[in-house]
């Protein structure tokens, strides 16, 4: 009999994997929904883990949680090395970001997304013992063109040659930080626009990775955790994704060293932050954004939009789903 993906190779993690993990990530926004704009970002957080927690065990894998909330001690659920799962099914790698934006979504503020990653197993970095990673995303036609090791202004004329438009046509998404005063004035320099997030920059990474969108690269300093997430869904993109350790003091670039990794400016390219394409990564809405829209409560309905890549195959699917108020709140 020849198997409907006998071209596409083994289907580690496999296809319908990516479909029952949006499950948990819609559980993760709708438990969020009564935290939306209330001010109580734990809270919010809380009630997304434990949603997510309560999913992951009725879905048929073996997954390892390589990017959680944290250490054993500080995160009772979905810790660095928990398995997830039912255990049957392929070996996988997890990540998970129950909310990426718990401060925006306690302000109701934009660009909220509940995430989940999968890779094969062993195949993310395990970058938790260092906390911030310096990123440079682009989609497809900066792959092969720009370079995080070149100054910014060098790398917005690369882009804006390689997609053939002026560079003050060149948006650049940066988080709104004190770190980044020399960036935002260097890419303003240049001639180039920013767009400033004052969080999220998992959704700024994918948003600057796809095509027609608003913005053209992410650049800057943000969680090293978001950065392999992201990395899982730039694999479905096609785009380019550089990272670069950024060490607070001598304590964790000790712990880093500690744990392997490599500081002192190593760039860790695409596949040394997840290897290979076998990746999968889901994503729901928490409040409203460029990729998807925020989960809403209306009387009996509540509204959830999501997405779904596949870098194997290379392909976003958009779930548009309606819950019954009923059965969730
Ligand atoms: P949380 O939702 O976990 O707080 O993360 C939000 C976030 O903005 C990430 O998207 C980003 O990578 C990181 O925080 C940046 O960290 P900091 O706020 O310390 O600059």
């Amino acid at each position: 009999m020849v198997s409907i993906s006998a071209d596409l190779g083994p289907l580690h993690p496999d296809r319908n994997l990516a479909l029952e993990l949006v499950r948990a990530t819609e559980a993760a926004a709708i438990r969020a929904v009564p935290f939306i704009g209330r001010g109580d970002k734990l809270a919010a957080d809380g009630a997304a883990v434990d949603a997510m927690r309560a999913f992951f065990s009725t879905v048929d894998f073996d997954g390892t949680i390589v990017i959680g909330e944290g250490e054993k001690d500080q995160a009772p659920m979905l810790f660095n090395g928990e398995k997830v799962g039912s255990g049957r099914g392929p070996a996988c790698d997890v990540a998970v970001d129950p909310i990426d934006g718990t401060s925006l979504t306690a302000a109701g503020r934009q660009n909220a997304l509940s995430v989940i990653a999968v890779s094969d197993s062993g195949a993310m970095l395990d970058a938790s013992s260092v906390f911030y990673m310096d990123k440079l995303v682009t989609g497809p036609a900066g792959v092969g063109v720009v370079d995080i090791r070149l100054p910014i202004g060098e790398n917005i004329r690369l882009l804006a040659k390689a997609l053939g438009k002026p560079v003050d046509e060149i948006v650049v998404s940066v988080l709104n930080r004190p770190r980044h005063e020399k960036l935002i004035a260097d890419i303003r320099a240049a001639g180039a626009g920013t767009r400033l997030m004052s969080d999220g920059d998992v959704a700024g990474g994918i948003n600057a990775a796809r095509h027609n969108a608003r913005t053209d690269m992410c650049a800057g300093i943000g969680g090293s955790p978001e950065g392999i997430v992201t990395a899982c869904a730039i694999k479905a993109l096609g785009g380019h994704i550089q990272g670069r350790l950024w060490t607070r003091d001598d304590d964790e670039a000790q712990k880093g060293a500690d744990a392997g990794l490599k500081l002192d400016g190593y760039v860790y390219e695409a596949d040394e932050l997840v290897k290979g394409d076998n990746t999968i990564f889901v994503a729901t809405g928490v409040t409203d954004g460029q990729l998807v829209a925020g989960v809403r409560r209306e009387g009996d309905f509540i509204y959830s939009e999501s997405v779904v890549l596949r870098g194997r195959s290379g392909t976003l699917r958009r779930i548009v789903s309606e819950h019954l108020t009923s059965k969730w709140l």
